[in-house]
């Protein structure tokens, strides 16, 4: 089995957060027996800095022969001035598109105790854990676009695209997470209006039917799709979306559980290695403090566990875990709400998952 790891830590908390999964990393490999090979490789702001490149070569080599990515987060203030030639982001954008990762995994899940953070009433977000798959390198994003005329007739397009092998590998790896969850999956699109959900529809239809019938299978326009993840989104299980819809609902939904620092996400494409990521940023206001929150980072190695390395129970004991000192009443300060005299520190919280692995 290939089982390097490449850590792009980054910038900001990137460094503090990707070491603690790390650590949680080594004490999986300890109990259950694994070996992970680790090396780590500059991306973003630090690579600029040291390299005038955002994603250097060595980087892009070493993340192509790895198993899976484990990626902190890149940017800040240093690297925002408008007139430079290069920017941190450009390094994320790059490494998705040299590993055509095409399917965007964001899981929403609430975890109870902490449902008192969340901006909606606890007894509606209560039992929200939702898989969301948004189609990555397709769509409107991408479409052919510009621009003509001018003055009060000046126009602007943008042409949205899909294609049925686009939608079918996308709902096909949706479909298969369902299987291995509550075995529900729900399609969200806009075939009212929209001539390339009406494609989408029919083509996840027709592999839903053939491929997945034992998958139960509903279809939600997005509109209704975004006042549903308001009022109950606790029903829904996996939902599979196009790129633009996906963007804005996963953005929409990673409001329910009230903090950034618990979301994980994953980039994966066919076969190749995937990308594993908190979903928040580097946050430099916090940088160097010890007190970023690294259970995103932790959670997005437990994803990486489960889809790049084929370890689910491994996946599903290091997510034990994270509910344990979360239940156990563990806080960072962004989750202290408050009551800052208990809270932790970003290698505290680390080692608490660490130790609850051990036990
Ligand atoms: P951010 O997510 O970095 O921070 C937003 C707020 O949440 C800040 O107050 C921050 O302190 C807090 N926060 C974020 N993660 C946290 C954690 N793990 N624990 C505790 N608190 C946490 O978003 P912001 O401030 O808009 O962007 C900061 C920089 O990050 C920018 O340069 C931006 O471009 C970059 N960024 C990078 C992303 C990536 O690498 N994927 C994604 C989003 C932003
Ligand atoms: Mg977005």
């Amino acid at each position: 089995m290939n089982s390097s790891i490449v850590l792009l830590p980054g910038d900001g908390i990137g460094p503090e957060i990707v070491e603690q999964a790390r650590l949680v990393l080594l004490k999986v490999a300890e109990r259950f027996g694994h070996t992970f090979d680790f090396s780590s490789h500059q991306i973003g702001g630090i690579a600029i800095d040291e390299t005038g490149d955002p994603l250097p070569q060595p980087t892009i080599d070493a993340c192509r022969n790895a198993a899976a990515i484990l990626l902190g987060a890149v940017g800040g203030p240093k690297w925002d001035d408008p007139s430079a030639k290069t920017r941190p982001e450009a390094g994320l954008l790059k490494i998705r598109k040299e590993l055509g990762l095409f399917a965007n995994l964001r899981p929403i899940k609430l975890f109870d105790e902490l449902a008192d953070a969340s901006p909606l009433r606890a007894d509606i977000v209560k039992g929200t854990d939702i898989l969301f798959f948004r189609e990555l390198t397709g769509g409107i994003y991408f479409g052919e676009s510009g621009t003509s005329g001018s003055g009060e007739e000046e126009t602007a397009f943008q042409s949205m695209t899909y294609s049925v092998s686009e939608v079918k590998r996308i709902v096909r790896m949706a479909a298969q997470a369902a299987r291995g969850r509550s075995n529900r999956l729900t399609s969200v699109d806009k075939a009212n209006v929209l001539e390339p959900s009406r494609l989408w529809r029919r083509v996840a239809a027709e592999v839903m039917a053939n491929e997945f019938a034992d998958v139960q299978y509903d279809v939600v326009l997005v509109d209704s799709m975004a006042m549903h993840l308001i009022n109950r989104p606790s029903e829904f299980d996996v939902v599979v979306t196009g790129n633009m819809f996906g963007d804005i609902l996963t953005d929409e939904a990673s409001m329910l559980p009230g903090s950034l620092g618990m979301l994980p996400s994953a980039s994966l494409g066919d076969g190749g290695p995937g990308l594993y990521e908190p979903i928040h940023g580097s946050a430099p206001d916090i940088a160097g403090k010890s007190v970023a929150n690294p259970l995103a980072t932790i959670l997005a190695a437990a994803m990486m566990l489960r889809h790049s390395l084929g370890l689910t129970e491994e996946a599903e004991a290091i997510e034990k875990a994270v509910a344990g000192v979360i239940t156990d009443g563990l806080r960072t300060p962004d989750l202290a709400r408050g009551d800052q005299s208990k809270s932790v520190s970003t290698e505290e919280m680390g080692a608490a998952v660490v130790a609850k692995l051990a036990s």
